[in-house]
């Protein structure tokens, strides 16, 4: 405990000298450093990134990092960085050797071939970032092996996936991005093994084609997802009820995606639902008189444009809060905007443009200290002109 002080002590009179002095008396194993070395030779490094690797001590070199007292290997960490060009070649089997690593991210670079499926038996990792990595063809299901695993990034356009069930394996997960990966193949079964992971906190699969939902789930286990990001797909369905019945959503986001049917009311009750973008799907629609008089507790972000929401606007609309950006525009919205509005102290953005709204502008939008931007039909008006608007028809 003493030493420890002392040590402390010495950082801080003399800088990093000293700190660094006591950060060599970590050393790397010999075998680890071989296995790295032969990594290297099978790297493309044409920008010499890796001009660090040589000497003995590999816990110095650039993108590694040792536990503080065994000198076990912990980190891989090269991802691509702007302005310099990104690693290439092969990730040799030595990178299996590392026992120990928790942490390995190859993203950005310019790998060819599959993902290496060496990679299932690194049974300590934590964090794997292949995202954007050069890497095509299917995700191998031997990664399902990795139970410790706590984020996975495979957002890739080149990878595929035919069958998902070895996601289920990752017991703990909490955050899984698979962006651009093609997962048209799956139906409606993507939904079965992520509902196995009661970790899961962030769920991110943008435009991944995914075609459909299954709407009975024999129970719900997404007890922790906060973000849920599947815009892009093509849904060409309704949304499930049950999805409205997470309770710990934050954010969900479903744009651009093909939803048809209605809106479930389901969102409004939503305890933490602070974001809701469900954007551009053109057929989605939604009676804007029930939809706007739930609760909406803690709602900032609502963007249902582009659909076909329909119906009037209710007085309960003032009861949103915590509304801060709210973009209706283009839908069939019909009848007047309620003078309500103005107790909505938090709006920044408002965009009504292109619906069927009639009447004048309330009185009590001049309330709205926050305005930044008021958008009706063809007109975007600025809020320093704010006062000139009272006179206005919608
Ligand atoms: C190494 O990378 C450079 C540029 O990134 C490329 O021009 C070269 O063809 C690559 N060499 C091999 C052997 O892949
Ligand atoms: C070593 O790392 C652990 C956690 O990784 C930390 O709690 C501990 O304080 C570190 N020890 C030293 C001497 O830095
Ligand atoms: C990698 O870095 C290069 C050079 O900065 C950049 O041109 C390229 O877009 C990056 N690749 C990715 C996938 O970020
Ligand atoms: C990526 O690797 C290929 C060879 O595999 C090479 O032709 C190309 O120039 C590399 N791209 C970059 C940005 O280094
Ligand atoms: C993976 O790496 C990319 C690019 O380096 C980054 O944008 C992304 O956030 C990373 N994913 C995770 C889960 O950290
Ligand atoms: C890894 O997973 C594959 C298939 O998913 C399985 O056949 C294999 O036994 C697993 N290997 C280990 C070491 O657990
Ligand atoms: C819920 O999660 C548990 C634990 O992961 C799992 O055993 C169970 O099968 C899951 N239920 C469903 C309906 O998937
Ligand atoms: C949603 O939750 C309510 C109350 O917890 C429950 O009664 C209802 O069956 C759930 N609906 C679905 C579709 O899971
Ligand atoms: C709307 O807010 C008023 C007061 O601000 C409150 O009395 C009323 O119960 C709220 N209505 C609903 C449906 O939440
Ligand atoms: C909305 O207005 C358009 C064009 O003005 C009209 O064709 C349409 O019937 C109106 N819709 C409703 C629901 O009133
Ligand atoms: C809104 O603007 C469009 C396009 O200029 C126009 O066709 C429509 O009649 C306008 N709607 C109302 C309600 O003024």
């Amino acid at each position: 405990m003493e030493t420890f002080q002392f040590l402390w002590i010495i950082c801080l009179l003399s800088g990093e000298l000293i700190c660094g002095g006591v950060a060599q008396l970590v050393h790397c194993n010999a075998a680890e450093r071989e296995a790295l070395l032969d990594l290297k030779m099978g790297l493309n490094d044409s920008w010499n990134r890796l001009s660090s690797w040589h000497g003995t001590n590999c816990c110095q070199w650039s993108g590694i990092a040792c536990h503080n007292t065994t000198g076990a290997v912990l980190a891989v960490d090269l991802p691509n960085s702007s302005g310099r060009q990104p690693l290439g070649g092969e990730i040799r089997p030595s990178l299996a050797k590392l026992k120990s690593l928790k942490h390995l991210d190859l993203s950005g670079n310019n790998f060819t071939g599959k993902i290496p499926h060496f990679l299932s038996s690194l049974e300590n990792l934590q964090y794997l970032n292949l995202s954007y990595a050069g890497f095509s063809g299917a995700i191998p299901p031997n990664l399902g092996n990795l139970s410790s695993l706590q984020f996975l990034d495979v957002s890739y356009w080149g990878l595929t996936v035919d069958n998902l069930e070895w996601v289920s394996g990752l017991l703990s997960l909490k955050y899984l991005a698979m962006n651009s990966v093609h997962l048209s193949k799956l139906g409606g079964e993507w939904i079965e093994p992520l509902n196995k992971l009661p970790l899961l906190s962030e769920l991110h699969l943008e435009y991944c084609g995914l075609s459909g939902f299954s709407y009975s789930l024999p129970s719900l286990n997404f007890t922790s997802l906060k973000v849920l990001n599947l815009q892009g797909s093509l849904f060409k369905a309704k949304l499930p009820t049950w999805l409205a019945n997470i309770s710990s959503l934050v954010s969900v986001d479903i744009g651009n995606s093909m939803l048809t049917g209605r809106i479930p009311l389901g969102f409004g009750e939503l305890p933490n639902l602070q974001s809701l973008k469900l954007n551009y799907n053109l057929k989605l629609s939604a009676s804007c008189f029930q939809l706007f008089a739930r609760s909406w507790k803690k709602i900032q972000i609502l963007d249902l444009s582009i659909n076909g929401l329909h119906g009037r606007l209710p007085t309960l609309l003032g009861n949103m809060t915590s509304l801060i950006h709210f973009d209706l525009h283009f839908n069939y919205i019909e009848g007047g905007i309620p003078s309500s509005i103005g107790k909505l102290s938090n709006l920044q953005y408002i965009d009504l443009y292109l619906n069927n709204l009639t009447g004048s502008l309330p009185d009590s939008i001049g309330q709205l200290r926050n305005l930044v931007e008021l958008r009706l039909n063809v007109t975007c008006f600025k809020v320093p002109f704010l006062l000139l608007l009272e006179t206005y028809s919608v």
